[in-house]
This record gives C-alpha cells, structure tokens and sequence, in this order.
C-alpha cells in the first residue's frame, strides 16, 4: 500500500493560499487483499510531530478529511501525516503546506508612479544580504500582472500573474520560496503590463482603466537567518520605476516589444493605505502546460507563411528569432479559402510585434493569450519561423478521464472537448479564448460543470471562481452576475444590457449546480460548507422574487436568456430558441432549490427540511401550470423543454411521462432525427432519452455526422467545440463572424453522457464509507467496443465493453482496492462489483430498439 499525491484543498504543498477550510486528501494505492481499518490526519508545526495540534481520522475509503481552519497562524509551516492501519501493517506519508500573512498588517505599500500612464513599467530594488540565510519568502502581488525576478531570473514558473479575479473586492497575492535564489548583492524587479486590470477588456468594443489606471505593485521579502534574526525589503519609495521594452500588451490584442528603445526613469509614487483588499490567493498556478511544433508550415494565398500547429490552443509561441526587420506573428483559428482569418476575432488583434536590437534573440510574450491554430509570420525566413514553438497556457489541473472507442469520430469529438476545457480553464472558466470576450460566463459553466469535473481535477481551480462569485453576489443581494468577475462598467448610453443586469436562469443557477457537482465528484465536505452560503443565498433571492411577483412558485417574472443558440426558430438571428423561457427558468428555480435541500442535508443542517418543502411547491406549481392549466400544450414543445421535464422527473403521473417521451420521439423524428437544442437542452437531451428507453435515439443524435450534431465538426477537421452547431456551413465556409468562435467548451457538455450512459460510469450523489461509483452503460451495436478509465483516490478505475455476438457483451471491469462499483443489472436489480477485474456476459434484450 502507498500512499501519494497528498494535497490541501486539492493542491500539493501549497504556500501562502487562502484557506477558509482545510480538506486534506490523499491517493492510496494498494492490493485489494490489503484490507484497511481506518486513517489518521495529522497535523503539526514540527516535522518529528512532537506536538499534534489537530487530529481527526476516519474509516472511509474517500480518503479524504476536513479540518475547521481557526488554529492557523500567520506564516508558518504546518506539516501534516497521513497514517493508514491496515489490517496487516501501518503505511504513512506526509506533506506540509504554509499559511500566508492571514490578518498580519502588511508593513510595505504599494508603489506605481507619477508620469503618464503606459502599458508596462519596471519596478526595482537592489540590496545586499550579508548574512547565512534560513528562509526567504516574498509575499507580492502587482496590477495588472506582473513578472518577478530575482537577479534577472524569474522567480517562478507561472506565468500571468496574479491571475484575473475581481480586483475590485478582492487583491490576491502570491508568496513564493526565494530561499535558494538570493545571493549577497541581489535585484529584486518586477515586469508590469496591463492585463485585464487596466488594459482593454470586456465585449463590444472593451473598456479601459476598469480597475485601476496604472501599475501597481506590492511586496514584502522576509528573510530569516540562521542566527535567529531576521530582515524585511519592502515596497517602499526607495525602489526605482523606469520604463520596460513592452511597449504595448493587452489581453485582446497581443503585445509589441521593442528592444531598440531606451528606458526612461519615472517617478516612483508610495501609496498610503489601499491595502484592505489583500488577501492570500486561491487560483491555481497558470502555467506553460503542452509545447507544441509547427505541424505544417507554407506560404498562404497573400504569400504570407503560415505556421500550423494542428490544434486549436489558448496559448503564444516563443523561440529564438533573428531579424533586422519588425517581426509580427498574427494568430487565428482558421483559414478559409487559403487564406489567414481572423474576422470572427472581432476587434481583438491577437498579434505580437518585435523589433530586435541585437542580431539574434529569445522572445516569448509577457502579458496577454491566444487562442489560436495558425500563426502568420512576417519579418522572419521559412527556416526561422518553423522553428517556433507553440505553449498552450492554462491553469494547473490533473487530468482524470481517459476514452477510447471503435469510432475514431467519438474519440476525436472527446479529445476536442477535453482541448476546448484546457484552452477556457486559464485562471477563470472563460467562454473562448480568441475573440474581444474572454469572459467567466456563468450559464457556460453551469452545463458544463460535470463533464468538467470529470474531466480534470478542478477543486481548487472552481473553489477559487466560486470565491470570486461569492464576492460579487453579495454585492448583488444574492443575485448572480451573467459573467465573474463582473467588471462594473458606468452605465452610459447603449450599455450592454449584460453589464448592468444580473439574475437570469441557468446563469445565476451556477451558485447551486456549480457546489452541488463539485461535492458529487470530490466528496469534499469542507468545498461544501464554504460554499452553501452561496447556493443559499441564490435561492433565498429567487424566493423573495417569487414573493414580490405573486407568490406563485414559478419564475416568470424576469428577463430571460432561454436555450441560447437553439436552432429551433425560424427567425436564425433569434439566439435565445422556441423554448418557453419562463419554464426553463421555472425548471430551475425547482432545480436549485432541490440542490440546495440535498446539500444541507448531507451537512446535516436543519434547513434541508424547509427548502425541500419549497421545492415540493415549485413542482406542484409547475405540474399546475404546465399540466392542469394546458400551458405546455400552449407552448410550442421543443426538444429542450421535453428532455428538462424529463430529466427532472416533472410529470404528474405515468401517462403524462409516456406523452412527453412520445411528444420527445415525435419532435426527434419530424427533425430526422437530428437535435435542434441549445445551451439548456443540449447538456440534457441524450441523458433525457437513455433514461426513457430510447437509448437508440440517444446513439443516434450522438453519431450523426450532418449538421446539427457533434460529429459534424469532427468531420470538418474541428479540434476543439464550437459555439454553434453551424460555426462553419458544410461548404468549409465560416457562418458569420460576429458569434462564432471555434473554441466554446458549452456543447462538449455531451462528455458526461459519453462518460455516464456509454462507457457507464457515475459518481453518486452523496458519499459512502467503501469509495462506491454507478455503472450502467448503455451498449449500442454501433460502437463494437468502448474503454475508459478514471483516476481515483484508491488508483485507476477501467471499464471496458466489446460485443462478442449480435446479442451479447462483454463487459470488463477493473476496480481498485476499498473501491466497488453498484452495477445495474437490469432497472430493478443491482449488484456489487469489487475491487479486482470482473468480466460480465450481458445479455442483450431482443426487444431493445439499441440492437441496430
Ligand atoms: C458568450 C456565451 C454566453 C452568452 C450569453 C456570449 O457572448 O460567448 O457563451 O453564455 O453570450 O448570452
């Protein structure tokens, strides 16, 4: 038995981060024979664990435990142990994370400067060190990003810094180990550029200055010698500021670095106070994850070289460049007709321009991303320019989902989705990475939330957008905004609605979906009560509407985005769909506060029993309205409303669940069979049409090839999700370049019904003492075989199907230790299945329409 991959808050070894809960887990890996008795955390501030300040221990195989966090004190190192009895035999591992300056007053302010403001400035400090050091860490945070370096060495790997969050209720800052980097003469500098803070940002044209006007940075360096005392360097107006070779970066538009020009002195401005906002950081690292080569390289129709790398990617590309005129890479998703395109960028410039001073350098971008497939190179030779190296950028998150298939279509289709999460899950779960947008969508998030969680392991990277959302809820009275961060923009004529207004379905409704999927997947009951507050709060906001517009239990008071992009009017610039918006949003005011209840009920809270009745009276109030009241049928039925009642089970009898599944088939085969769905009724359709006997559809809508259908864009040669089923006609050309990006992860959400109905794998709601998972996969004689896997905190679970007849299956099943899987044999009889391989014969029944 072993133990390994020991995180806090699902991060290893973390320094300096924000901890309003503890959780502690860890990765066991063993023998099923090795049977295990229970498991031990804790915790100490010294590494022999002399003394023990918190223990607490367990049975359950999750192997997982969370603390209540009080007893941290500013910046000190906790070691923590994990002890696991077995029946034969004790195995234990430990780890140690370090708190950050918590409630300690900072002794530095933060400095900027006086002249003009520009796009990047460089602060500085020299100092010696005369002393033997012990320890040295820097506590620093810089608007709009910054890069660090200790005597010209950067002084960590990420990139981006201090992330995007909402720096208007919240500064995060980062501490990082410097021990090993100081020497006796040191230069503390940091890089500054604009970001999201200052630079042009947010959709229709962008908006400067959002949240500050001028770089600013902050920093303390403790040092502690090995003599017992100790020093600090802070910001302060002693450090000096002088321009920076950046001369212009912006989140949209790239960069232009200009190595020919001087730098110029500025005058350094202390500023006194402004540091209520500082807290520690609770982002991921953002880091250089993939490099990638030139896949092919040629000249386009307007002669230009183009690079391509193969993949769409969020990302910039760096390499040694030789020129003695400007070079300018542009980045675009696509070529049309040959040629470099770039119209559905909108206004985004996405470009990096280089003048060189000296014969040959190294170049890379410093603060802005693309999102990008193609590169067009100017200034540099064939041979220079293939020698570039794609980086896709993106938050640190460990990948848990494997799938493969005898359709290579379906495994592209998975590959793309998993591509389109990696290149929006940079620091914020954004809606694209290319186009002048960029932004934390909540609806986007929402339906794809399973599937993401699936995917990689994203604790920590949601814990910290569910802080942020936190903060700008309750700025709202519990109203969620339709993106987080939520830039506050001074209303002005033409305004985009988006931007002064909050509160719609599926959008707001991420405050419940958002913990209530987090919790099914990693069973962190510490995530969990951080974060009812806000699920409660959304549904107590709801519900005071409800009161103020009648009491009715439904939600049909409010402006609403419906199923966006459906393709089921007839009207094709109409981008919110046929379906009724108020049942949609109904539907989800039932959804929420089902969540909530089930919540509060696995934190044992009292309240569960109040929002449970709740929910009953939106469910009878809907079944009233849409039922009794004939209100369903006054609407047009579309595939989206049809699968939501499903899904939800609301229906007030038998028959009426037999209409609705008819009414769904009818709708289904009036349309070819081909699905009409957007961002509502997509994540829900195939799940709504499995779970009522029609798996066969279910397949169908999955494996069709034509437009509408995911397969669709495979066949197009997509490498990432689009926003639109028709992004790009089926001549190759692209539909429109004002909505259209080929990089918008909300369509993927299909991967949880390839993950929990095809390869048949589920988490369960609530957690158990023996780690459990649901498997019932649906098996279709299209596919001749399925395999996955999944990374658990007991090792890797592999589910395998391959048909070995017309009737029959075989069905092969690798469960780790402490691990079982509940099996459904058929829709009334379950069996275990535990920890070792398993092979089951299925028997396919003869009257299932899935034997096509
Ligand atoms: C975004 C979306 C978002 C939608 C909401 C779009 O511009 O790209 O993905 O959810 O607006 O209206």
């Amino acid at each position: 038995m072993k133990i390994s991959n020991l995180q806090v808050n699902g991060l290893s070894q973390p320094i300096g981060y924000h901890f309003d809960h503890l959780t502690f887990s860890w990765d066991l890996i063993g023998q099923p024979e090795e049977q295990l008795v229970k498991q031990q955390v804790l915790v100490s501030e010294d590494l022999e664990f002399n003394k023990i300040i918190k223990t607490a221990e367990t049975t359950s195989s999750q192997n997982i435990l969370s603390f209540n966090c009080a007893f941290l004190k500013p910046r000190t190192r906790y070691y923590w142990k994990v002890i696991t009895n077995l029946k034969k035999g004790i195995v234990e591992k430990v780890s140690h994370f370090e708190s950050g300056k918590l409630k300690e007053p900072w002794e530095a302010n933060w400095i900027s400067y006086k002249d003009k403001a520009i796009d990047s400035v460089i602060f500085t400090k020299s100092f010696t060190v005369t002393k033997e050091i012990k320890n040295a860490r820097l506590y620093c945070c810089g608007f709009g990003l910054y890069e660090a370096s200790l005597n010209d060495v950067k002084i960590t790997n990420e990139v981006l810094l201090p992330g995007y969050h909402s720096y208007d209720l919240l500064n995060q800052y980062q501490t990082f180990d410097v021990t090993e980097q100081l020497r006796e003469e040191n230069k503390l500098s940091f890089l500054t550029g604009n970001g999201w803070y200052k630079g042009r940002f947010v959709f229709e044209g962008g908006y400067e200055n959002i949240y500050g006007d001028r770089q600013k940075i902050i920093a303390e360096l403790i040092i502690d010698y090995k003599d017992g005392t100790s020093s600090t360097i802070v910001t302060d107006n002693s450090w000096t500021v002088e321009t920076s070779f950046v001369k212009e970066n912006s989140i949209y538009d790239g960069e232009v670095l200009d190595y020919q020009s001087d730098t110029e002195c500025l005058t350094l401005f202390e500023i006194q106070g402004e540091k209520e906002l500082l807290a520690e950081r609770s982002n991921p690292p953002i880091l250089k994850q993939k490099v990638m080569r030139p896949e092919k390289a040629f000249f386009d129709q307007d002669e230009k070289i183009i690079l391509d790398f193969g993949q769409i990617i969020t990302g910039w590309v760096e390499g040694v460049v030789a020129s003695n005129q400007p070079i300018r890479l542009r980045f675009s998703e696509l070529m049309q007709e040959g040629r470099f395109y770039r119209d559905n960028l909108r206004t985004a410039k996405q470009e990096l321009i280089v003048f060189l001073s000296e014969k040959e350098r190294y170049i890379r971008p410093h603060f802005t991303f693309y999102g990008f497939r193609y590169v067009e190179v100017t200034g540099l030779s064939m041979e220079q320019a293939v020698e570039l190296k794609a980086y896709a950028i993106y938050s640190e998150m460990e990948e848990l989902f494997q799938f493969e298939s005898s359709n290579k279509k379906l495994n592209q289709l998975v590959q793309n989705i998993q591509w389109s999460q990696r290149d929006n899950f940079l620091d914020i779960p954004t809606d694209c990475p290319q186009r002048d947008e960029r932004m934390g969508w909540t609806g986007d998030v929402n339906v794809f939330a399973n599937t993401s969680c699936y995917n990689m392991n994203t604790r920590s990277f949601y814990n910290n957008y569910l802080r942020n959302l936190a903060l700008e809820q309750e700025k709202l009275s519990g109203s969620v905004p339709f993106f987080v961060p939520y830039p506050k923009i001074v209303p002005h004529e033409n305004i985009n609605p988006f931007l002064i207004s909050a509160g719609a379905a599926v959008w707001g409704d991420v405050a419940t979906v958002l913990p209530f999927q987090l919790f099914r997947h990693y069973k962190d009951k510490g995530l969990l009560k951080n974060n009812i507050g806000i699920m409660k709060s959304w549904v107590n906001y709801l519900y005071e509407r409800d009161i103020k517009n009648g009491s009715k239990r439904l939600w049909d008071f409010d402006r609403q985005l419906g199923d966006w992009l459906a393709l089921d009017t007839e009207d094709p610039n109409n981008p919110v769909g046929a379906t009724d918006p108020n049942l949609i949003a109904s539907i989800f005011y039932y959804r929420s506060t089902s969540y909530l209840a089930k919540c509060l009920s696995i934190l044992k809270e009292e309240k569960a029993g109040h929002y449970q009745q709740l929910a009953n009276e939106i469910r009878q109030a809907i079944l009233n309205e849409y039922y009794e009241n004939n209100r369903l049928q006054l609407n047009p039925l579309t595939q989206t409303a049809l699968s939501l009642l499903l899904r939800t089970e609301l229906y007030p009898s038998q028959e009426a669940k037999n209409n609705l599944q008819k009414s769904l088939v009818g709708l289904l085969e009036a349309n070819d069979n081909f699905l009409n769905t957007g961002f509502v009724g997509t994540p829900e359709i195939t799940h709504a049409l499995v779970e009522n006997e029609r798996s066969d559809l279910a397949y169908t809508l999955l494996l069709n090839e034509e437009c509408p259908s995911w397969l669709y864009e495979v066949n197009q040669g997509a490498t990432t999700i689009w926003e639109r089923w028709n992004s790009i006609s089926p001549n190759g050309k692209i539909n429109g370049a004002d909505m259209n990006s080929l990089n918008h992860y909300a369509y993927g959400a299909v991967q949880d019904f390839i993950i929990e109905k095809v390869l048949g794998l589920s988490h369960l709601e609530e957690s158990s003492r023996i780690f459990s998972m649901k498997l019932k996969p649906y098996f279709d004689r299209r596919l001749d075989w399925v395999k996955g896997g999944f990374k658990t905190a007991n090792g890797q679970i592999s589910i395998s199907w391959r048909w070995q007849s017309e009737s029959m299956i075989e069905l092969k099943v690798q469960i780790p230790h402490n691990t079982q899987l509940i099996y459904s044999v058929s829709d009334q009889e379950t069996r275990i299945l535990k920890s070792g391989v398993t092979t089951l014969e299925v028997q396919k029944k003869d009257d299932s329409r899935s034997n096509l």
